[in-house]
């Protein structure tokens, strides 16, 4: 966990869903939101919402503009792995 070479799944990414442990996919990447949660400037409940997921539609539809991927820098867990269709 942490090495560009790490893959994440849908499923494997699924069950980072709970405030004490949140993951999720934006633009290919998968990140630990875990540390970011309480500085979310649109709160806690709202990132809730891609708690799991891929959230780059919600991301783009709300902040297409903020930089996730430079913010996100060292909650950085590796590439988000949509090889596996069933979940597209
Ligand atoms: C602001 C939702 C993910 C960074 C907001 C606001 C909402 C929101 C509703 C507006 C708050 C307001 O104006 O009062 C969401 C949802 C997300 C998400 C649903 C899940 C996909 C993220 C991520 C980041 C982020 C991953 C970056 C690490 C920010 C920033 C603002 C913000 C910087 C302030 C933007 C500004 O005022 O220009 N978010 N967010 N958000 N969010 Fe998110």
């Amino acid at each position: 966990v942490g090495s560009n070479k790490t893959t994440v799944t849908p499923s494997q990414l699924a069950r980072h869903n709970t405030q004490g442990d949140i993951w999720m996919a934006i633009r290919g990447k998968v990140y630990n939101m875990t540390p970011y949660l309480d500085f979310h400037p649109g709160g806690v409940d709202e990132l809730m919402r891609a708690a799991g997921k891929d959230g780059t539609q919600l991301f783009d539809e709300i902040h297409n503009w903020v930089n996730a991927e430079s913010m996100l820098e060292k909650c950085l867990i590796g590439k988000f792995d949509l090889t596996d269709m069933k979940y597209l």
